[in-house]
């Protein structure tokens, strides 16, 4: 389904992984496409990417819990591609330590990105999707809001996506505006290989390991949630909004 490419979207974290898919499959659906993620220059490869394949994107370097930064990135957005009127919230980290053992910093910099960071960017994109009376917001949550040992920081925030979610759907719905949220299970992307290195086994172990636990006989790739996320974002789901989609191979509980 493809979209007006008068449409701008904004994937956030989008320099790799997850968001980097996400950010390919749109411009392939047909929106002009911002790159965002802490490093401008990082996003460049994606955006070459993009534009080689005939699209249009831009690469805008984020802090996104940063208020003045998120809200600059938003009106460079808006100014050198297009009124954003979809944002997927995708940037992400982790910081993970059983309890005893989590700092503060830890705690507060998890919240820090996906949280308030996911707040920061819907607030500044609304106006474009109540102005053009259509939007979409789609959250990046996780199977580990349902709880993961190590995880309180992740886990609670990801818990979190899913109330703001439901809250903005709410709020937003009038507006032609849906919001959702997808919780992947396990992704093959750096976040996961890097709890690999962590816990000391190799990527290939740690990703036969997870496939064994899940019922399709195998591991995420990014181009799983980027499917979902091209779902959610057409114009084929404006009656899908407040949901959680749990994108995992297999039922969760
Ligand atoms: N990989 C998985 O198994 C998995 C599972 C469930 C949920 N998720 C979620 O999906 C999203 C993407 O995960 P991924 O696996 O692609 O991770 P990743 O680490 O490969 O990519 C995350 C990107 O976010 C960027 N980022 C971090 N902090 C930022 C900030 N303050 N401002 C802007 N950009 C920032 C990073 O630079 C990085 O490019 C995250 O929200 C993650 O929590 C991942």
């Amino acid at each position: 389904m493809s979209a007006p490419t008068s449409r701008t979207a904004i994937v956030t974290g989008s320099a790799r992984g997850i968001g980097a898919a996400t950010a390919r499959r749109l411009a392939a659906d047909g929106f002009a496409v911002a790159v965002l993620d802490l490093d401008e220059a990082a996003c460049k490869p994606v955006v070459e990417e993009i534009e080689a394949a005939g699209g249009k994107a831009l690469a805008v370097g984020v802090d996104v819990s940063d208020e003045q930064s998120a809200g600059a990135a938003v009106q460079r957005v808006a100014d050198e591609l297009g009124a954003p009127t979809v944002l997927v919230n995708n940037a992400g980290i982790t910081r993970d330590n059983l309890l005893f053992k989590m700092s503060v910093a830890d705690w507060d910099s998890v919240m820090n990105v996906h949280l308030r960071g996911s707040f920061l960017m819907s607030r500044a994109t609304q106006k474009y999707m109540t102005e053009a009376k259509w939007g979409r917001i789609v959250n990046l949550s996780s199977t580990s809001a349902l709880g993961n040992r190590g995880q309180a920081n992740y886990s609670a925030a990801k818990a979190g996506l899913q109330g703001f979610t439901k809250t903005l759907a709410i709020e937003l719905g009038k507006f032609g505006v849906t919001v959702n949220a997808i919780a992947p299970g396990f992704i093959e992307t750096d976040m996961t290989a890097a709890t690999a290195e962590r816990i000391g086994v190799t990527f290939e172990q740690f990703t036969e390991a997870a496939a064994k636990q899940i019922p399709v006989g195998r591991t995420g790739k990014p181009e799983d949630i980027a499917n979902t996320v091209s779902f959610l974002v057409g114009e084929g789901a404006g009656f899908v909004s407040g949901q959680v989609i749990y994108v995992a191979g297999g039922p969760t509980d």
